[in-house]
């Protein structure tokens, strides 16, 4: 069987382009699978995985539990809000007392960047990442890649440009490190001051003209405002946002060409994204759900036989 080079997914930033071939490839293989009458299959049998966040998903969240489930794993779920870390329990001491119950895997959100990766030097189990605050959001990005190379057939040599707050994203950062693997060209897209000084060392393209930006690319993907990582105003008032950066029809008509629409979600309709937008036939933001179980369930399969 082939192998992930990787025993934990803390970042696409240090996987290789075969790693996520392999991935899309096994995440066919299962969206087939959970589009069956019985979409289960008993491939983690007897693993035992851990859901622990300690920040708000709704989506993630359930994507993971469902791909578990579907594997035939046995589930637990952990959640920071109503746990023993509100009474001063380290991050490690609770992830431990998690792994002393015989756990195998645990998925993670923590809005500590480096956080699983912290925990990937002390423990044995393995890790996914769901999202370590403003850092990295791996599975995200690859369910993201997985709809366009299934929208589009190929991600290489398509133009894909994210559009937001790229400063606050951890799904712009793991966009941009799996794009550029798959030889896309990648360009990001918002006001000066929601993008990271230093980001054309990332080898993408800057436009803060979004108009511009449509006319160049094949795909837009559109990222909500963080505003619960802002500490500062970084633009006057959402109302402006939305008049220079929202994408709503009358924008899209003026590119004269059809452009695949993408939201990780969740969306602030009427912000970033307009109702007619989000709804329409060209905008892929529920199959990127759909392909989020097929392409975490290749994740965990694989890391699974992968234990280094
Ligand atoms: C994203 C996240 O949590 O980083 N959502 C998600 O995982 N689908 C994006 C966001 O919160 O805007």
């Amino acid at each position: 069987m082939q192998q992930l080079s990787v025993q934990h997914l803390l970042g696409i930033k240090n996987i290789t382009e075969e790693d996520i071939r392999l991935i899309f490839e096994t995440a066919d293989n299962f969206k087939e699978v959970i589009n069956r009458p019985i979409k289960k299959v008993p491939s983690l049998r007897d693993i035992t995985i851990a859901n622990v966040f300690f920040e708000n998903s709704t989506r993630t969240r359930l994507s993971f539990e469902l791909a578990e489930k579907r594997l035939s794993a046995d589930v637990i779920n952990f959640s920071s809000s109503n746990s023993s870390v509100k009474k001063g329990e380290t991050l490690l001491d609770t992830v431990n007392n998690i792994l002393a119950m015989k756990v195998d895997m645990i998925v993670m959100r923590h809005s500590s960047p480096g956080a699983p990766h912290f925990l990937s030097r002390h423990i044995k189990a393995n890790i996914v990442n769901a999202g370590d605050g403003t850092h990295e959001h791996p599975t995200q990005a690859l369910l993201d890649a997985f709809s366009i190379r299934e929208r589009l057939g190929d991600v290489g040599g398509k133009k894909v440009v994210i559009i937001g707050d790229i400063l606050h994203s951890r799904v712009a950062l793991s966009n941009i490190f799996a794009l550029k693997k798959l030889g896309a060209e990648v360009m990001v897209c918002g006001p000066n001051t929601l993008l990271p000084r230093y980001i054309t060392e990332l080898g993408v393209k800057v436009e803060l003209d979004v108009d511009k930006a449509l006319k160049w690319c094949d795909v837009a993907n559109v990222l909500r405002i963080q505003l619960e990582r802002q500490q500062m105003k970084f633009f006057p008032s959402l109302r402006e946002y939305s008049l220079y950066y929202g994408i709503d029809k009358a924008r899209l008509q003026k590119v004269g060409k059809e452009i695949v629409v993408m939201h990780p979600g969740p969306i602030n309709r009427g912000v970033e994204l307009s109702s007619d937008v989000a709804d329409a036939e060209n905008a892929i933001i529920l199959d990127q759900v759909e392909n989020g179980v097929a392409v975490r369930m290749a994740v965990l399969y694989l890391l699974a036989g992968n234990k280094g």
